[in-house]
């Protein structure tokens, strides 16, 4: 059934673009770059720019990029690393990928993001990092997140992959914590026409580690001017080969260049959804005082959700359940018998959740169609 708001629009947004995809192709070919290259190159430093990061370094995923950052950071096997369980499972998974032992903590209940209290409570001799998503682009408490984990030596990795482009009091998330994590997955707030991430970083030893991770661990040649200084790159230690393709880079530098108006309106149907939806009967998320946040997807929380998403279908608006149900109740984390108690929030959230579409090619007239189909299921539950 065609959707009159669907819940994605690359196919409105990637089609017109085609002719400078079709270039970018043509320059990748040109310039016989297809490893590390110029568009590469160009790709972080612009990235790098726009985040206010020293360093930006593609890789191949948001996944790649996570767990890069924790091998960068030295973590390992007799760490722990805190995670929330209402986001990708490539968070929890990660640390668990690197050797680390992983430690749930809860969410808040309107920010859907980790709650201050609950990584403290997490926190153990053993700990050494927390990876901090800006959930559905919504900003984590990055104030209570370093004043937690700074005096105490434990690593913040920004989740970033949700929130390209979002800002806490002026900064750009993935430039606050240790190292920053975005993802560039077609679907992704800035999406590709494959898989690709990024790290970024201020600090100069993880930046040369993780590009040394990411390509097989040795130095990669892309800044290297000479053969001669080729000669005398040597593989330091075991890494993998997740570096961000030369071409997808060239295609994401496409889409970069419309990243601000698309970034400009997503806001805007943010803002307008938080006006539509008042009252409604909704749970609306809270924003963090201080951040300007650019939503990826608008998590609600409704009564009787089934029933508020089969209507809100058969009016064509299409919304979606994201993470569901959470990591801690997937088969892989129930085996390895991790502590659930302590996430109540997360549960619940689980329970209620559902995410409507916000998407730069929507109209203000899809925004009020979506926010009247929602308005009039929710009164029908008579909750
Ligand atoms: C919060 C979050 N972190 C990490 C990832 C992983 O990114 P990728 O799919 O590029 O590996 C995702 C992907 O959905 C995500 O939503």
């Amino acid at each position: 059934m065609s959707m009159r708001v669907p819940f994605h629009d690359l196919s409105a947004v990637n089609p017109p673009l085609r002719e400078a995809f079709h270039r970018a192709l043509d320059r990748v070919i040109d310039a016989g770059e297809y490893q590390l290259g110029a568009e590469l190159v160009g790709f972080q430093d612009d990235c790098a720019r726009r985040v206010g990061t020293r360093h930006a370094i593609g890789v191949q995923s948001g996944t790649a990029a996570l767990v890069l950052a924790l091998r960068a950071l030295r973590i390992g096997p007799g760490d722990e690393v805190i995670t929330p369980a209402n986001m990708d499972i490539s968070v929890p998974a990660a640390p668990r990928l690197v050797g680390a032992t992983l430690r749930w903590a809860d969410v808040g209940l309107t920010s859907h993001t980790l709650e201050a209290t609950a990584v403290e409570g997490a926190i153990t001799p053993r700990t050494r990092a927390v990876i901090v998503p800006h959930a559905y682009g919504f900003v984590a408490d990055l104030d209570a997140m370093e004043a937690i984990c700074r005096p105490r030596g434990i690593a913040i990795i920004e989740d970033a992959c949700l929130a390209f482009g979002s800002r806490h009091r002026g900064r750009v998330v993935g430039s606050i914590g240790d190292v920053g994590c975005f993802s560039f997955g077609p679907y992704k707030p800035l999406g590709g026409l494959a898989n690709g991430g990024l790290v970024t970083t201020n600090d100069d030893g993880l930046y040369r580690v993780v590009r040394m991770l990411r390509g097989y661990g040795r130095l990669d040649p892309e800044r290297v001017a000479t053969p001669a200084e080729r000669e005398t790159l040597r593989f330091e230690e075991e890494g993998l080969n997740l570096k961000l393709d030369n071409l997808t880079a060239a295609f994401l530098r496409v889409k970069l260049a419309y990243a601000e108006a698309w970034i400009e309106r997503k806001r805007a149907i943010g803002e307008m959804y938080m006006q539509g939806l008042r009252d409604a009967g909704v749970g609306m998320p809270s924003i963090l005082p201080g951040s300007d946040p650019v939503p990826w997807k608008m998590p609600i929380r409704v009564p009787d959700r089934e029933r508020v998403l089969s209507d809100l279908e058969a009016r064509g608006v299409q919304a979606s359940l994201l993470y569901i149900p959470p990591m801690h109740r997937q088969p892989v984390y129930v085996r390895a018998g991790l502590n659930v108690a302590a996430l109540a929030n997360t549960d619940c959230l689980g329970a209620e959740t559902l995410c409507l579409p916000v998407n730069p090619t929507m109209t203000d007239d899809d925004v009020r169609t979506v926010c009247d189909a929602v308005r009039e299921a929710v009164a029908k539950t008579g909750a």
